[in-house]
């Protein structure tokens, strides 16, 4: 008897806790709809891909409401997926304000990884990280050589691959491709030649990312990141802050290796000859690190992003680029005869600039494969703040967009804007161009964010996909494999077992 009443009692403690955990705080407001607390987790026990998930449960409210409220990161957040309040939420940094996994999540593993970093940092801390790093990443590409000898790098080895594949069937590309990111990475972020680095550092950066976005999106752990605070419980939490750890600490060592002189030099150093293209953002973080403007665990987290947000977005994008072209063989064909037309097969930066279906692919890439497609990381501060007309969000409440949503939404592209139509763009450099910023001021195109906070690598990013296309579709001709079951990830594309 005794037994019953203490595991009826356990029964309802835990009733009260789970309810007091998942139920929708009263003040969230009333006037959009709740989505149910598993669907941001749904991926982790069903087979489905996030095309199918947002389809399945998100697009119908979103569509009629533009938001709704959606639990993730252990909390209930707004998201919104109509352009005015994407609009809304982008342009006003200081009703919206940034705030990252290190401030949402503290404890957990995705914090731990990430930490506070130019992506997440507001006010005067993203001003000194801004003022130090935007030099570096937005340098102006004016030789495409390194960019075209890894592009062909990467071509060699996926024909390579694909010669030695028996029977007719696929290669796996994306090892190939995470590895010719890096490299670019390397060359163009770090100094650094990971292509020479001893113990194949390239592969064990790779494989360690690979185990820590599997960490991070394990079931259970990526809905109730608060689990991450009982690694003695949990034990492959503490595997997760390991690896965590091993790869910020082999990123740490590559940062301060010391490079051929010419390129520490700093600008304002009398009677060097190095010019300020050749410094880039790891020479300017080391000195502001050694001038003491920012410290050790800044250094540490600005790294870490600069060599994430370097490779991991294009290497997504890419992947989505073999596939898509890889069933639409009339697009590969129309760019190949659009590069066939340069007569050239090294292309430089003025080249690229004015290929109109290039562009336009590249561009409708982003819109139906956006890398990063929803991202929940502003919060509202100490008073409410208002969406569109209507929506009342109460103070410290996380509100995010949904770039696949607002990209996909037939009101706002028309009736065929789940298909892959370059031609949307328009057709001269010019009509592409005014219409890419047109839609990303209105909140419709989002692929890089927008306003003060855009994405400061979208020039280079845009370049090096430029590049990478040109080489792909010059050398080779290619159809997907209808076994590879591939389907839209986290992050674009990849196999249907994929966890990134
Ligand atoms: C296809 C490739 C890329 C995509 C789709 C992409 C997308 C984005 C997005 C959506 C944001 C805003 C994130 C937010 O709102 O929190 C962002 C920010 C940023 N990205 Fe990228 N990115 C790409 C490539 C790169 C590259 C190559 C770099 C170079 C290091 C880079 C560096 C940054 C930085 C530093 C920020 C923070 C800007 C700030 O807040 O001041 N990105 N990116």
């Amino acid at each position: 008897m005794a037994l019953l009443a203490a595991i009826s009692a356990v029964g309802a403690l835990l009733t009260i806790l789970i309810w007091w955990y998942l139920h929708v705080p009263s003040n969230m407001p009333k006037n959009i709809p709740t989505i149910p607390f598993y669907v941001s987790s749904i991926a982790q026990f069903v087979d489905l891909g996030q095309d199918k998930i947002y389809d399945r449960w998100l697009r119908e409210p979103l569509e009629k409401y533009g938001a709704v409220k959606f639990f993730v990161a252990s909390q209930w957040n707004v998201l919104c997926a109509r352009p005015e309040y994407i609009n809304g939420l982008l342009r006003n940094d200081d009703v919206f304000v940034k705030s990252g996994n290190c401030e949402k999540i503290p404890y957990s593993v995705n914090a731990r990884f990430l930490g506070n970093n130019i992506i997440s940092a507001h006010g005067e801390t993203w001003k000194l990280y801004s003022s130090i790093m935007k030099a570096g990443i937005q340098r102006r590409i004016a030789d495409t050589g390194k960019l075209v000898k890894r592009s062909r790098q990467l071509v060699d080895s996926l024909l390579r691959a694909q010669e030695a594949v028996k029977g007719g069937s696929g290669v796996e590309p994306d090892p190939l491709l995470q590895r010719y990111a890096i490299y670019v990475a390397g060359d163009n972020f770090f100094h650094t030649d990971f292509e020479t680095l001893e113990f194949d550092i390239a592969t064990r950066l790779g494989k360690l990312q690979t185990a820590i976005r599997g960490h991070i999106f394990a079931p259970l752990f990526f809905s109730f990141p608060i689990l991450d605070k009982y690694p003695n419980i949990f034990r492959n939490r503490k595997r997760a802050f390991s690896d965590v750890k091993k790869y910020e600490d082999i990123l740490y060592e590559i940062a301060l290796r010391p490079r051929c002189q010419s390129t520490l030099v700093n600008d304002d150093s009398k009677g060097s000859n190095t010019t300020s293209e050749e410094r880039q953002v790891i020479d300017d973080l080391k000195d502001a690190l050694t001038r003491g403007k920012i410290n050790e665990t800044q250094f540490r987290a600005n790294v870490k992003i600069v060599f994430l947000a370097g490779h991991e977005d294009v290497q997504h994008l890419l992947s989505s680029a073999l596939y898509v072209l890889g069933t639409r063989t009339d697009v590969q064909q129309k760019l190949r005869t659009e590069i066939q037309n340069t007569s050239i097969t090294a292309p430089t930066p003025e080249t690229l600039e004015n290929m109109s279906y290039l562009s336009a692919t590249l561009f409708e890439l982003l819109r139906l494969y956006p890398p990063i497609s929803q991202l929940t990381n502003r919060k509202t501060t100490f008073t409410p703040a208002v969406l569109g007309n209507d929506i009342v969000i109460p103070p410290n409440t996380y509100v995010g967009w949904t770039a696949f949503g607002v990209h996909t939404n037939k009101s706002v592209w028309g009736e065929d804007a789940r298909e892959f139509v370059p031609e949307r763009w328009g057709a001269t450099v010019e009509t592409i161009r005014n219409k890419f910023r047109r839609e990303n001021a209105r909140g419709a195109f989002i692929p890089f964010n927008a306003f003060s906070r855009k994405c400061l690598g979208q020039g280079f990013a845009l370049l090096q996909m430029k590049v990478v296309l040109f080489e792909l579709v010059r050398r080779c001709e290619w159809m997907l494999d209808t076994e590879s079951g591939m389907q839209i990830t986290r992050v674009g594309l990849g196999s249907s077992s994929s966890s990134s």
